[in-house]
């Protein structure tokens, strides 16, 4: 099935450290450090980490072998490694269609929020001061500024196009890289700093850890599933298109569960680290979409530049090597099915993309949805994560189960023994079933549920 001179013309990761670091950049990003912290405090913590918990493990685990084991048996692009597992005309190809479609509107608003990021970084070396609603209206201030936003939009896209246009080896793994270890270190030591020397470190994790599930809402659970597959990078061919660039030697469960465990690791310590600093200043947790740019500064104001330069940088940096998965899926499909070359595929889908994030950038376009007038950033957002990338997963699971030859799933996992058995169990029966569930719950459709 894998064809080598196609491989290396493609690209292929230098090392099995540099697949690692790359897969696991692509799944640290704002997901964690922004956007775990902000719905974990909208829908009222430790029930809600239960839930998201559970996802990762029986869904989200499952689902990432699943999406390595297609890209790396067919070293394809979304919509090729379909047809060429099925055949020319498959309508699973739709699957790897959904997924670029994903891709191209989650980077449109992911490109936005870490364009404030960087904007942060130059606001924190100024420094915060004032009071807190002054602090906070700094916030209000950039995202309701439609010239400050699509300024840092167009940075942040500026540099995932140059990094994307590097190519596989020179740009993407050499930028993860470098990027990945200082990332971990840098919220080491800031977790360590908001348990050891604040006073919310202990509610904190008692907010974070004991569960009150009376908070518990469908929306919070079908949140909890989205924001699974959001912070896996999964459901969306991000993680199939990775795996094409890896070598047959590597073990890719042993990767996944790497992967899994890294992403899971930092978006728990960016949470503590985040609600340490949340309570002992007696601010908000259910802030929203703002609560790590108006909360934090906060604080900022007290401990000087020395922490808010790092911390901002750092969520930079994770932006930067997750932006690059999303457009690298994009980029991928033109590549090998249209045969542009990177450069040209990159600029032009790049620049839509671009062009499409201004309608995220400028706050004051809003739109009627779900009953009230809303950003299209929040639009775009709650559409991806929660029904176009569970749905893509639910078919990439239903495809890997039911459709992909066996004989192609055992030679990708390695034996067919019992830990072969249990994954295709798991993706034949519990993981479908348990994503359709939860996508009927949160349409409040389920039977049986009593909805208000
Ligand atoms: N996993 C990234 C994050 O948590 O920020 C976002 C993301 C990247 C989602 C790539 C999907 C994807 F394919």
């Amino acid at each position: 099935m894998s064809d080598n001179s196609q491989t290396s013309t493609r690209g292929n990761w230098g090392t099995r450290v540099g697949f690692v670091l790359a897969a696991t950049g692509s799944a640290i990003g704002l997901g964690n450090i922004w956007k775990f912290p902000y719905i974990t405090g909208v829908y009222g913590g430790g029930a809600f980490v239960l839930v998201y918990l559970f996802c990762v493990l029986l869904i989200g685990l499952p689902l990432m072998i699943a999406e390595l084991m297609i890209g790396r048996r067919t070293q394809k692009n979304p919509v090729g490694a379909f047809k060429a597992l099925h055949h020319e005309k498959s309508i699973w190809q739709m699957t790897g269609w959904l997924g670029i479609a994903s891709g191209f509107l989650i980077l449109s608003f992911y490109s936005v929020v870490a364009g404030w990021a960087i904007a942060y970084i130059f606001k924190s070396i100024v420094g915060f001061s004032g009071t807190t609603e002054m602090i906070q209206g700094q916030f209000i201030e950039l995202v309701t500024s439609p010239k400050s936003s699509i300024l840092w939009h167009t940075v942040f896209m500026g540099l995932t196009i140059a990094i994307v246009i590097g190519g596989i080896k020179k740009g993407i793994e050499r930028w993860s890289k470098i990027l990945m270890p200082l990332l971990f270190a840098l919220l080491l030591g800031l977790m360590i700093y908001g348990l050891a020397f604040t006073h919310g470190g202990v509610q904190a994790l008692s907010f974070l850890f004991k569960p009150d599930f009376s908070k518990l809402t469908a929306e919070g659970i079908l949140s909890a599933l989205g924001h699974a597959f959001f912070t896996l990078s999964l459901g969306m061919g991000a993680m199939l298109t990775y795996g094409s660039y890896m070598k047959r030697e590597t073990n890719l469960i042993k990767d996944a569960i790497t992967v899994s465990f890294l992403d899971t690791l930092i978006a728990l310590m960016a949470g503590v680290t985040i609600f340490s600093m949340v309570f002992n200043y007696n601010l908000e947790p259910a802030a929203g979409p703002g609560l790590i740019f108006q909360t934090l500064p906060v604080l900022f104001a007290q401990t000087g530049p020395w922490i808010s330069v790092p911390f901002f940088i750092l969520l930079s940096f994770a932006a930067l090597t997750s932006s690059i998965s999303l457009l690298e899926v994009v980029v991928s499909y033109f590549i090998d099915e249209r045969k542009w070359s990177r450069m040209k595929a990159t600029l032009i889908l790049g620049g839509m993309i671009y062009l499409t994030g201004i309608l995220s950038a400028v706050a004051s376009w809003q739109v009627m949805f779900r009953g009230k007038e809303q950003g299209w950033l929040d639009v775009f957002d709650f559409v991806t994560t929660n029904y176009m990338l569970p749905i893509g997963g639910l078919l990439t699971c239903i495809f890997v189960a039911w459709v992909m030859p066996d004989k192609d799933k055992v030679e990708e996992f390695g034996s067919r023994g019992i830990m072969y058995q249990g994954l295709i169990l798991l993706l034949r029966f519990v993981t479908p079933l348990a994503v359709f569930i939860v996508i009927l719950h949160g349409l409040e459709l389920l039977p049986f549920m009593e909805y208000k």
